[in-house]
C-alpha cells in the first residue's frame, strides 16, 4: 500500500504540540466553556447549583471531576432547542439523532461551530491520508444524521473534490467511484462490504478500483475487519469516530501511518474515561466509558457528556494528541448471555477467522424457557456453499466463540444475501426476549 504520511508542515501546529501547550490550551477553553454553559444554558445553570459547583471552582483539568455529567435523557427533557446557548437565530445548522425511542435529539450550531466541524474533519481526512487535490466520494448519509455534511464540509475545506453520493443505490456508488475516480471513501465499514459484494456482482476487480483510502465510522468495527477490507481493495482503511452530541464525525481519527486507534482531536473536546457504575474518572490506560466535555462549541455546549461508548485512553503517537482505542461497544449494545457479556465486535473478531463464511452477520437472541439462546447468522464466503462445507464451518466458528469468548452460540449460514445489508450503521443485534 502506498506510504500517505502526511508531511509535518501540513498539519495544524497544535497536532504536534507539546503537552503543556496542548494542556493550558484546554484549561483555558475548558474555563470559557464551563462560564458559557452555565450561563446561558438554563439546564447547565441548575445541574451545576445543584450539585454546588461553579465554573470558577475550575482551576485545573481535573477540578472537570467535580461537575455534573450529562445524559441523553437531559438532552431529551430539553427537546427541541432547550440546550442552545445562543440565540435560535444565530444557530446555522441543525442535526438531529434519530432515536429509537420517543423523541429525538437535536443538536445546534453557529456559524462558528461549522467552521470548527469542518477544520476537524479536514485534519482528519489529512490524517487519513487524504489530500488537497483528492476526489473524495461521501456515501455517509446526507440529512439529519451528521455524517454525510459533517464529512463534506472537511473535505471540502481540505480542498477535495467531494462527490456527496450519500447512502443507498449501491450499483451507483460503484459506477461513480469508478467514473470519477475517487481515491478516497467516506463510508460505514458495514456498508462498504455491500459495496464491496457490488464490484464482484459486477465482475470488476475491487483491487484495481481507484480507492486509496476508505475512512470508515459511524459503528464499531474490529481490526480482523480492516485486514478484510484493505486486502480486498488494496487500500488504507482507517477508523474515524464521532458523536452528534459532540459534533458529529471528526472528534477522533486515526493517523494512516500508525493505524494505533484515534487521535483526539483534544484542543476542541476533551476526553476523560469513567468507571460506569460508580461515575468516578479512572486514570489513563484504564478501560471505562468515554465522557466528552466540548472546549469550543458556540451553539451547543456539552459538558462531561456520557458516551456509553466503551474504550481507554492512551498516549499519543504520530500525533502528541491521546489516543482512544478502537471503540469496544456500546454498553447498549453489550449483550449478557447467561450471564457472560458479550459485544457484538467479539464475534466479528472470531467470524472473521473462519475463511469460509463471509464477513456480514447479525446476532439474535432469543429465550427458550428461562435460558438465553443466542444465534448468530452469517453466510457463507464465494465457493463454500456446499452444505458439509457450511456445516463445518458453523461448527468452527461455534468452537471459537465457545472458546475464547466463553458462550455456546448456534451458528446459521445462509446462502449469499441471506443476512440483512445497511446503507448505512449495521443492526447487529436482534433481541428477541422480550417479544
Ligand atoms: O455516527 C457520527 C459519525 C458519522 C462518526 C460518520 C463517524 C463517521 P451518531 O449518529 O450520533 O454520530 O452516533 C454516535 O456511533 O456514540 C458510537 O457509539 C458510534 N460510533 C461512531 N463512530 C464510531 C467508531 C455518528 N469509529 C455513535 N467506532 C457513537 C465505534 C462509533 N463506534
Amino acid at each position: 500500500m502506498l506510504d500517505l504520511t502526511p508531511d509535518k508542515s501540513a498539519l495544524d501546529p497544535i497536532e504536534i504540540a507539546s503537552r503543556d501547550e496542548i494542556q493550558s490550551l484546554q484549561l483555558a477553553r475548558m474555563k470559557w466553556s464551563l462560564a458559557h454553559a452555565y450561563e446561558n444554558v438554563p439546564h447547565y445553570n441548575r445541574a451545576f447549583d445543584e450539585k454546588g459547583v461553579h465554573p470558577s471552582d475550575l482551576k485545573s483539568l481535573s477540578d472537570l471531576a467535580k461537575f455534573p455529567f450529562t445524559v441523553k435523557t437531559d438532552l431529551r427533557d430539553n427537546y427541541p432547542f432547550g440546550m442552545f446557548a445562543v440565540p435560535r437565530e444565530q444557530v446555522v445548522r441543525v442535526h438531529a439523532s434519530s432515536g429509537t425511542t420517543g423523541k429525538p435529539t437535536v443538536v445546534g450550531y453557529t456559524k462558528d461551530d461549522i467552521e470548527t466541524w469542518a477544520t476537524v474533519m479536514a485534519r482528519s481526512i489529512r490524517a487519513s491520508g487524504g489530500r488537497p487535490g483528492d476526489v473524495c466520494h461521501v456515501s455517509y448519509g446526507y440529512g439529519l444524521f451528521t455524517g454525510g455534511l459533517g464529512a463534506h464540509y472537511g473535505a471540502e475545506k481540505l480542498g477535495c473534490t467531494t462527490i456527496p453520493v450519500s447512502g443507498g443505490m449501491t450499483e451507483r456508488q460503484v459506477t461513480l467511484i469508478e467514473d470519477f475516480g475517487a481515491s478516497i471513501i467516506m463510508i460505514t465499514p458495514s456498508y462498504m462490504l455491500s459495496v464491496l459484494d457490488e464490484y464482484r456482482a459486477q465482475g470488476l476487480d475491487p483491487r484495481k478500483s481507484p480507492l486509496k483510502v476508505g475512512i470508515f465510522g459511524a459503528e464499531p468495527w474490529t481490526n480482523a475487519m480492516r485486514g478484510e477490507i484493505e486486502e480486498a481493495f488494496d487500500m488504507h482503511a482507517v477508523d474515524i469516530y464521532g458523536l452528534s452530541e459532540v459534533m458529529g464525525p471528526g472528534v477522533a481519527n486515526e493517523c494512516v501511518e500508525t493505524k494505533d486507534g484515534l487521535h483526539i482531536w483534544e484542543d476542541h473536546f476533551y476526553p476523560e474515561i469513567i468507571d460506569p457504575e460508580t461515575g468516578e474518572v479512572l486514570p489513563d490506560g484504564e478501560m471505562g466509558e468515554l465522557v466528552f466535555t466540548s472546549l469550543t462549541k458556540q451553539a451547543f455546549p456539552i459538558i462531561r457528556y456520557r458516551t456509553r461508548d466503551l474504550t481507554r485512553l492512551l498516549p499519543g503517537t504520530a500525533r502528541s494528541m491521546r489516543r482512544m482505542e478502537k471503540v469496544t461497544g456500546r454498553s447498549d449494545d453489550m449483550m449478557i448471555v447467561r450471564g457472560v457479556n458479550v459485544f457484538p465486535t467479539q464475534i466479528e473478531e472470531q467470524l472473521m477467522k473462519v475463511p469460509g463464511l463471509a464477513p456480514h452477520y447479525q446476532v439474535e437472541l432469543t429465550r427458550e424457557g428461562r435460558m438465553d439462546v443466542m444465534t448468530i447468522m452469517t453466510e457463507a464466503a464465494k465457493g463454500h456453499e456446499a452444505e458439509d462445507a457450511k456445516s463445518a464451518n458453523a461448527k468452527a466458528l461455534a468452537e471459537y466463540v465457545k472458546g475464547v469468548i466463553g458462550v455456546t452460540a448456534h451458528v446459521k449460514v445462509a446462502e449469499t444475501g441471506g443476512v440483512e445489508r445497511s446503507q448505512g450503521k449495521a443492526r447487529r443485534v436482534v433481541d428477541k426476549r422480550n417479544l
